[in-house]
């Protein structure tokens, strides 16, 4: 069987410039003003599967999807895309992909949804009446029938990014890279993608899809397998429910106890707590604990302290794990908290 994508110990540098100077994290880069994006990347993704790229910012996620959409080289390593080597062969891998990313210009705002589509599908050869069945069908699905005709330039950002999504859809690609696809997206438009990207890549068991996010409830629910990825590095891979069994800190408890007032928490001295959140409702008089513990069996302990001082536990309840524990437990910090320790 051809993986649907393979990479090999990939690796790219990007030397110098100036370009992004913001988003440079200090870790990534090493003596020579180098930074290293990707490091010994190996990963393989199977026909029909929806995979997600998750990491804080910088981890190299949309050098990943530049690399295997041919747009960047490997610095070195290997890269393919259903069996092509992309730096080889970079035609026939483009005959295969398209990519959308989220919060993208495309097309020109002098152009109306269906001309736009209608371009871009040309790119790809794609015969204008197929063209036109595949984009009223997947119009229809997503809600854009009525802003067909409406100009580019006039459509809000989740109707426009309904039309980007379609543009990538349009030229069927048996490997599609959607780079943060709901970025910006309200509540129900987001939803309405994910169902529409899901369902794709169910009707169609050959096609694949690699998608970055960073929301973790969406990677959770939509992706059959996750790569975490922080520093260029993959840090685990596996399906959400196995690297949430793996990773997450399995007991997390909420504590619901009266207006805490002191400063801190009531259990900042009891060892078996690793760390609390603490959310104070003063129009309701609660303060709310969010509460990992070491084991299962430090909530005994808990209890106990809350009553030497003489706190109500108002309610506990014990917390399913979640992807965002995972995901913080393997990197360990947000992007702010390593560029403090200047890692
Ligand atoms: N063209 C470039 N020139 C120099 N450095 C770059 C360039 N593109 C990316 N980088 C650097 O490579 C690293 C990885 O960036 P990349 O854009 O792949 O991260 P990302 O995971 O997509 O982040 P985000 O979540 O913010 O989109 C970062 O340190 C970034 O500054
Ligand atoms: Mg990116």
């Amino acid at each position: 069987m051809n993986w649907a994508i393979e990479t090999q110990n990939l690796r790219r540098v990007f030397r110098g410039g100036t370009v992004r100077r913001l988003w440079r994290r200090k870790s990534a880069q090493n003596g020579n003003g180098e930074t290293v994006a990707l490091d010994a990347v190996d990963l393989q993704v199977k026909p029909g599967e929806l995979f997600g790229l998750l990491g804080p910012n910088g981890a190299g996620k949309t050098t990943l999807l530049k690399i295997l959409s041919t747009l960047l080289l490997p610095t070195s390593g290997t890269a393919t895309v259903d069996g092509i080597d992309v730096a080889k062969d970079p035609e026939r891998v483009r005959k295969r992909i398209n990519m959308v990313s989220g919060g993208e210009h495309s097309g020109f705002g002098i152009l109306t949804v269906r001309e736009t589509i209608w371009m871009f599908a040309q790119f790809y050869g794609v015969p204008g009446r197929v063209v036109r069945e595949r984009a009223d069908r997947m119009m229809d699905i997503l809600g854009l029938t009525e802003f067909a005709e409406t100009k580019v330039s006039k459509l809000s950002t989740g109707t426009r990014q309904k039309m980007n999504i379609i543009r990538g859809f349009v030229s069927a690609p048996r490997i599609l890279y959607l780079d943060e696809p709901t970025l910006g997206l309200d509540v129900a438009v987001a939803r309405e993608v994910r169902s529409f990207v899901r369902a794709w890549v169910d009707e169609h068991p050959e096609r694949s899809i690699i998608l970055t996010t960073h929301y973790m409830a969406e990677a959770d629910s939509l992706c059959d397998r996750v790569a975490i990825i922080d520093r260029g590095r993959v840090r685990a891979c596996d399906t959400p429910a196995n690297l949430k069994r793996d990773w997450a800190p399995e007991c997390v408890y909420r504590i619901e106890i009266p207006l805490w007032t002191q400063g801190g928490h009531p259990l900042d001295d009891l060892d078996v707590v690793r760390s609390a959140d603490v959310e104070h409702h003063g129009d309701r008089g609660r303060t709310n604990l969010r509460v990992i513990l070491e084991n299962g069996d430090g909530i005994g302990a808990v209890t106990e302290r809350l009553s030497q001082r003489g706190v109500a536990a108002l309610s506990v309840s014990r917390l399913e794990p979640t992807l965002e524990d995972a995901f913080l437990n393997l990197v360990g910090h947000g992007l702010a908290a390593s560029e403090e320790k200047g890692r």
